[in-house]
């Protein structure tokens, strides 16, 4: 998979990179960051503007957005633009974006991005929340882990991915390691027992439970959808 993450502030971007687990991005996944300014058209490298009508806060420019993702080609299978008036995203969304080959995120900055980008670019709008951040750069990052610890060779352990919260709706078991008892507190007995049937049965009752108590929002919808 290429990831191509479009942003205001490359640097910023760059630092969070180096800190986090991007570490594990290899043959099997790239990640491209483009400086917006370097697609500007005029002398200053202007990427925004006031906003038309008025208002607080700038506005990024259409140009030079356009111009970078038309310099990616024909191989883009989605363009994505952080917002948070986006489609809430899920688990179910990673999911299908680990299958696309070429991603193009753009990150919002200031008051927003112009709207004739959103109307004719691109392709996919995602929010991470209902919670206002003050860029669209943290959210992409968010999404590109979610995405790419999807993708066979990038995490490593693809069935630990398969088997996470979410992944079929239900939030995950309780899990335990050795000492078996510690400060008076004992791993369940059904862990230690060695038989896997019992062992399923015993996660599978955990997580539901679990799940009813926690996010009776997502257990409405795993009853709805059994
Ligand atoms: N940009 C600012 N806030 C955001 C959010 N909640 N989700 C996605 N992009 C954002």
């Amino acid at each position: 998979m290429r990831i191509d993450l479009l942003t205001a502030v490359p640097d910023q971007l760059r630092n969070a990179l180096d800190l986090t687990v991007f570490r594990r991005i290899n043959d099997e996944a790239t990640l491209h960051i483009h400086d917006l300014r370097t697609y500007s058209e005029d002398d200053h490298c202007q990427i925004d503007d006031y906003p038309y009508g008025g208002g607080s806060g700038m506005v990024l420019k259409p140009e030079p957005i356009f111009r970078c993702v038309e310099s990616l080609g024909s191989s883009v299978d989605e363009v994505i633009y952080l917002t948070p008036d986006g489609e809430l995203f899920t688990q179910s969304i990673a999911n299908s974006l680990s299958l696309k080959n070429h991603l193009v995120l753009l990150s919002g900055h200031y008051k927003g991005v112009d709207h004739r980008v959103r109307d004719t670019l691109i392709t996919r709008e995602v929010s991470i929340g209902d919670f206002v951040l003050s860029g669209g750069e943290i959210p992409a990052l968010l999404l590109i882990d979610a995405v790419l610890r999807l993708i066979p060779k990038v995490l490593g352990d693809t069935q630990s991915a398969l088997e996470d919260s979410f992944q079929d709706g239900l939030l995950g078991a309780p899990t335990y390691t050795r000492p078996a008892s510690y400060r008076g507190l004992d791993v369940p007995e059904v862990l230690q027992s060695g038989n896997h049937l019992k062992i399923a049965e015993w996660r599978d009752e955990i997580r539901q439970q679990r799940t009813r108590e926690r996010r009776p929002d997502l257990w409405k919808q795993y009853v709805a959808h059994a």
